[in-house]
C-alpha cells in the first residue's frame, strides 16, 4: 500500500509535526512552510492527492474543494475548536471525517475575554497610548477614570465551555452577578454561580459588561445588530472572543463613535484580517489580532489533538472529537 500523504496548510508547533511523524512513520508530510493563508488554488494544488488535510479556521473547506480532493482525502482535521469554515454535510456525503480541537483552548480564550473586559473597563490600552505620546503630566484626581468590573452585572451570551470559564472568573474573582443567554438551559450555572438565564434583550438591557461566546451559525449571524446595541447601557462594554460574524460591525462602529456604548473589546472580526471601516479609529475599542487561543500551552495541545485525529483515521481507528 502507498504511503499516506498529509498536507498541512500552515506552520504549526514543531512538537505537533514531530508527534505526527512518530505516529505515522511511513507517511509523507507536506507542510506549507509559509506562515500565511494559502489562496484557494494553492490549497487545491497542495492538498491534491492527500489522504489527510490539516487546516486552520482561515481555510475555506467547502463542498467544491472537498469534492475535488475526496477520494483519496479521508480526513480534514482543523486546528481550531470553531469549524464554520468546513462544510460538514459535504464531508459526510463524501465519506471524509472532520475533527476539531475542543476543550484545550478554553482557559486561554477565557483569559483573553477577561483581559479585554478589564482593558475596556479600566482603559488600559488607552492609558498606554496616552503615556507613550507624552500625555502623562502627573497624577490627577480626574484623569483616566474608568468603570469598576468588580461587583457589576455581566451578561454571558453562549453557555459553552469558554462562557462558563469566563462566568466563573467573573463570579468568583470579581463578585459579579451573572446573567446568561443560551440556546440550551444549563441549570448548573444557576447552582454554581447563582446565574440567571435571561432573554437576550433583557441581558443586554441589564448588563454592565457583555461577553460573547457563541459559535458562528446562521442563527448567531449579526445577533448583536443595531437594535441589540441600542438596548445596551451607554456605560456598558461589549467583548467578543467568539466569531466576528456575531456582531454587525458597521452598527458597532456607529455605536462606539456616538458613545452609545462605552467600549468594545474585540479579538475576532467578520472579514479577518480586515477590519470594518472606522473601527481602528475608535479610541474606545481595544482590538486584538485573534489571539484568544495563543498560549504556548493551548497551541501545543491543539496541535496534539489535530495530529492525533489524523493518526487515528489513517490507522483505521476512531478519532476523538469527530464532527462527522
Ligand atoms: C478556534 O479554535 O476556533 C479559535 O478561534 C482559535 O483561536
Amino acid at each position: 500500500m502507498a504511503a499516506p500523504r498529509i498536507f498541512v496548510t500552515r506552520p504549526i508547533p514543531d512538537a505537533s509535526l514531530a508527534r505526527l511523524a512518530r505516529a505515522l512513520p511511513h507517511a509523507q508530510i507536506d507542510a506549507n512552510p509559509e506562515d500565511r493563508n494559502l489562496a484557494r488554488g494553492e490549497l487545491l494544488v497542495g492538498a491534491r492527492g492527500a489522504d489527510a488535510l490539516l487546516c486552520t479556521l482561515a481555510d475555506p473547506i467547502d463542498a467544491d474543494l472537498l469534492a475535488a480532493l475526496a477520494p483519496p482525502l479521508r480526513i480534514v482535521s482543523t486546528f481550531a475548536v470553531g469549524y464554520e469554515n468546513v462544510d460538514l454535510e459535504a464531508a459526510k456525503r463524501l465519506g471524509v471525517r472532520v475533527c476539531h480541537t475542543p476543550g484545550v483552548l478554553t482557559d486561554a480564550t477565557a483569559e483573553i475575554a477577561v483581559a479585554l473586559l478589564l482593558a475596556c473597563a479600566r482603559r488600559v490600552v488607552e492609558g498606554d497610548r496616552i503615556l507613550r505620546a507624552g500625555g502623562f503630566t502627573g497624577w490627577s484626581p480626574l484623569a483616566m477614570r474608568g468603570r469598576a468590573l468588580y461587583g457589576k452585572t455581566c451578561g454571558i451570551v453562549g453557555a459553552g465551555r469558554i462562557g462558563l470559564r469566563v462566568a466563573r472568573t467573573l463570579r468568583h474573582g470579581f463578585d459579579c452577578e451573572i446573567l446568561v443567554h443560551s440556546r440550551t438551559p444549563r441549570p448548573e450555572w444557576g447552582r454554581e454561580l447563582g446565574a440567571s438565564f435571561a432573554p437576550l434583550s433583557e441581558l443586554l438591557e441589564r448588563a454592565d459588561f457583555v461577553s460573547l461566546h457563541c459559535p458562528a451559525t446562521p442563527e448567531t449571524h449579526h445577533l448583536i445588530d443595531a437594535a441589540a446595541l441600542s438596548r445596551m447601557k451607554p456605560t456598558a462594554c461589549l467583548v467578543n472572543t467568539s466569531r466576528g460574524s456575531v456582531i454587525d460591525e458597521a452598527a458597532l462602529v456607529t455605536a462606539l463613535e456616538e458613545r452609545r456604548l462605552a467600549a468594545a473589546g474585540l479579538d475576532v472580526y467578520e472579514r479577518e484580517p480586515a477590519l470594518a471601516p472606522g473601527l481602528a479609529r475608535c479610541e474606545n475599542a481595544v482590538l486584538l489580532p485573534h489571539q484568544g487561543s495563543a498560549t504556548f500551552e493551548a497551541r501545543e495541545a491543539m496541535g496534539r489533538l489535530a495530529v492525533d485525529a489524523i493518526a487515528a483515521v489513517l490507522s483505521g481507528r476512531e478519532p476523538e472529537h469527530a464532527l462527522v
